[in-house]
């Protein structure tokens, strides 16, 4: 088979196997870029039609107990200004982002044990008291099923927890003091309990090769995940990969149309730093087959806080600019903003 043969069959089929998904991988040029570009453009529209979904970002607490290498907001980085919304701030940046029209409440974190369980569930009731037509999507790490259990029955929707890299040996390098067992056994949990679960990996990070994403697309397969968060690994200055060589536009590119092609009707967004390492990345996101943005609304005194990555977009703009920006540039594309809820089209609770 060659290039051509290979997009074919993933878009017929929705599948391949390691070596054709390496084959690709390995021998993907410009034209077949922009042939796999287009395949995965009408998969995106055969399903949510022109729809871009919008999700409120709110980034509630930049400590964290953990120390992944590539990330700024790691334990051991002693230069990070750390900060904690409480729940009425936090309520407050969601009342904001319901003005203006979001349906979605994105509360992302770092693994902060200051927010117990007991404290995570009330803000989540609190939100679906005051906002009970919004969907909340958590992004806090790794918890017990129990307390996955709890959140949901408190009202949470969605889950995401990125898996970072399926490559075992790559994960511990990155994650020290993590299992990654617990990580993948995490997302069944997930899974199980009833979310709409989101997994996802980085690009580009220190040694990471194309059978290394062949491992990623082959998890996500199996996983089949509700939505999928993929971006390039950016360097962040005070981490032990400062030196580094991030990620590259044409390979994350690549991955977001092969997987709208593996995985069809994934929610999938055209992320932050895609848009940080090219001033257009999240607008040939969306043209590669990504179909959610994620503006973010957390107070701007916090926003530069909550520095994952050297560079990172946004952390200047109020919620309202944010919002317009992105309408802007995703009209810009073509595409229409699409302020609903945006669950995925097989969800029924
Ligand atoms: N570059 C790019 N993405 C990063 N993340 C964390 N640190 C970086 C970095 N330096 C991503 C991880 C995490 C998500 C919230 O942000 O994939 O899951
Ligand atoms: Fe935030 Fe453009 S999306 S300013």
């Amino acid at each position: 088979m060659n290039l051509k043969q290979t997009i074919d069959k993933l878009y017929n089929t929705n599948s391949l196997d390691e070596g054709e998904i390496l084959f690709l991988l390995d021998n993907i040029d410009d034209s077949s870029l922009e042939y796999i570009r287009q395949k995965a453009l009408e998969t995106r529209i055969k399903y949510y039609e022109d729809k871009v979904f919008l999700r409120g970002l709110i980034e509630f607490t930049n400590y964290c107990k953990n120390d992944c290498m590539y990330c700024g907001i790691r334990a051991s980085n002693k230069n990070a200004q750390r900060y904690r919304l409480n729940k009425d701030e936090i309520l407050k940046a969601c009342s904001v982002g319901y003005n203006l029209g979001f349906r979605t409440f994105v509360l992302q974190g770092g693994e902060d044990p200051y927010f117990d369980d007991e404290k995570v569930i009330d803000i989540i009731s609190s939100i679906k008291e005051k906002f009970p037509s919004c969907a909340i999507t958590l992004s806090i790490g790794e918890k017990s099923f129990e307390s996955y259990k709890k959140y949901f029955d408190a009202g949470a929707d969605r889950y995401l927890l990125r898996h970072e890299t399926a490559s075992k040996g790559l994960y511990k390098t990155l994650h020290p003091n993590m299992s990654f067992e617990n990580r993948i056994e995490c997302l069944y949990n997930l899974k199980k309990i009833g979310y709409q679960v989101g997994a996802g990996f980085m690009i580009g990070l220190p040694k990471q090769t194309n059978e290394d994403f062949v491992n990623d697309l082959m998890f996500l397969k199996k996983l089949e995940p509700h939505m999928v968060g993929i971006g390039p690994f950016i360097p962040h200055k005070d981490t032990p990969l400062h030196g580094e060589k991030g990620g590259d536009l044409k390979t994350t590119l690549t991955l977001l149309s092969i997987i709208r092609l593996l995985l069809p009707k994934v929610l999938l967004p055209s992320t932050t730093a895609l848009g940080t390492i090219h001033p257009k990345g999240r607008e040939m996101g969306l043209l590669h087959g990504a179909n959610v943005v994620m503006p973010n609304l957390s107070p701007v005194e916090v926003r530069e806080k909550y520095s994952l990555y050297d560079g990172k977009i946004c952390t200047g703009e109020e919620a309202a600019e944010c919002r317009s920006c992105l309408e802007n540039r995703i009209r810009s594309t073509g595409f229409v903003t699409d302020m609903s809820r945006g669950d995925h089209i097989e969800w029924e609770k």
